[in-house]
């Protein structure tokens, strides 16, 4: 086993719980000390997970046991945090969306760069088993040509929900709605799936809430680089939600997810381990539990293996998988969605 790496999570709120539970699963890793600006909270968190409770940020960056900062923050201070980490020679994991702001992603990743740290993203779903079995699908070419798509988030949050958190639901902290906020794992997972996408053309909404500024309901048709077509729609606005589809389908194949099981899994060139696959991951979900709550039926793992995959890079002196440019990749497809929506027209990511 390579270094032990101490680590502070800064946001003590429902995400950042996940985060201490993944951090308390690694064997490399220690959970030192939480950063929460409601100061009532951080102690709260400290006493649970056993490390300090701090309110001041700065303070807690200049800590010499902390190497590892994960960000669990509202959305749109993701990028101003991560500036911070490396000003304070800290790597840095920054949960979804890596910013709000393109532009701000840049600076977030030029800053480590120059401090010589490493910044990633979280992309929790990328390791769902099934995930990681549809990638090696296509790396295989098992596909043929890749020729359409699908990702599909049908859900359903309450007005409570946005005005629980006063953050959530507003353009300037959540950036935008069903797809910067929840749909952004499948946006994540279609594009790293399919591909990069060459231009959207996209319809948004507000149709089931009030007091939020953001889109409850959108669709997109997309065009990926290598010609294939797709289409994308993400909402928090179908009571009472099912469960998320990701389908990815060529001249030699089709696999669609159903949340972390698959509901389709089949190829023209079957190999032993298809009936396999089938037998262990076959599953059409009656009932998708997260799909109206956003922390129900959730464990830790994604976000463990994603800080797992994260030390390893650290351990071998390279780029971890979600890096600061992969993890910006589904922001500026939903950015492209949102102006596309505003104009009528194509826009290119
Ligand atoms: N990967 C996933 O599956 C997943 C799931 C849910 C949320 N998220 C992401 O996690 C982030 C947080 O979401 P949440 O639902 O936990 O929010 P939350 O409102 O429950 O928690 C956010 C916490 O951050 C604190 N905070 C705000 N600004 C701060 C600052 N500048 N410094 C220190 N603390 C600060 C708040 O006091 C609050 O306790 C969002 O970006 C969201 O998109 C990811």
């Amino acid at each position: 086993m390579g270094k032990a790496y101490g680590f502070g999570v800064i946001g003590a709120g429902m995400i950042g719980a996940f985060h201490a539970e993944a951090i308390k699963q690694l064997p490399n890793a220690k959970l030192v000390a939480v950063c929460d600006q409601a100061s009532g909270l951080a102690d709260q968190f400290g006493q649970r997970c056993g490390c300090a409770g701090m309110s001041d940020l700065e303070a807690f960056l200049a800590r010499k046991d902390i190497d590892v900062v994960t960000v669990a923050t509202p959305s749109g201070t993701h990028a101003d945090i991560a500036i911070a980490a490396a000003r304070h020679g800290k790597h840095c994991i920054t949960e979804k969306p890596i910013d709000i702001r393109l532009g701000k992603i840049d600076a977030a990743i030029e800053a480590h760069a120059k401090a010589g740290t490493c910044m990633g993203g979280i992309f929790n779903g990328r390791f769902l088993p099934t995930a990681r079995l549809l990638k090696k699908a296509v790396e295989e070419g098992r596909f043929g040509r890749m020729t359409f798509g699908l990702a599909y988030g049908p859900w359903w949050r309450d007005q409570e929900y946005y005005d629980k958190g006063g953050w959530r639901g507003t353009w300037k902290l959540d950036g935008g709605g069903a797809f910067m906020n929840q749909g952004i794992h499948t946006v994540d997972l279609l594009q790293w799936l399919m591909g990069p996408v060459k231009s959207v053309k996209a319809n948004a909404a507000t149709l089931a809430h009030e007091r939020i500024e953001v889109e409850d309901t959108a669709a997109a048709v997309l065009e990926f680089a290598s010609g294939a077509l797709g289409v994308m729609a993400c909402t928090t606005s179908m009571w009472p939600g099912h469960f998320r589809t990701v389908e990815i389908s060529g001249t030699a194949g089709t696999a669609a997810m159903a949340d972390q099981n698959f509901f389709f899994w089949q190829f023209r060139e079957e190999r032993p381990q298809d009936q396999e696959i089938r037998e262990k991951y076959l599953q059409f979900p009656a009932v998708s539990v997260g799909a109206a709550n956003p922390s129900a039926g959730m464990t830790a793992d994604g976000h463990r293996d994603n800080f797992a995959s994260f030390l390893a890079a650290l351990d071998a002196g390279k780029s971890p998988e979600i890096d600061g440019p992969e993890a910006r990749k589904a922001v500026a497809i939903i950015l492209a969605i949102y102006e596309s929506a505003r104009t009528g027209k194509p826009v290119e990511p």
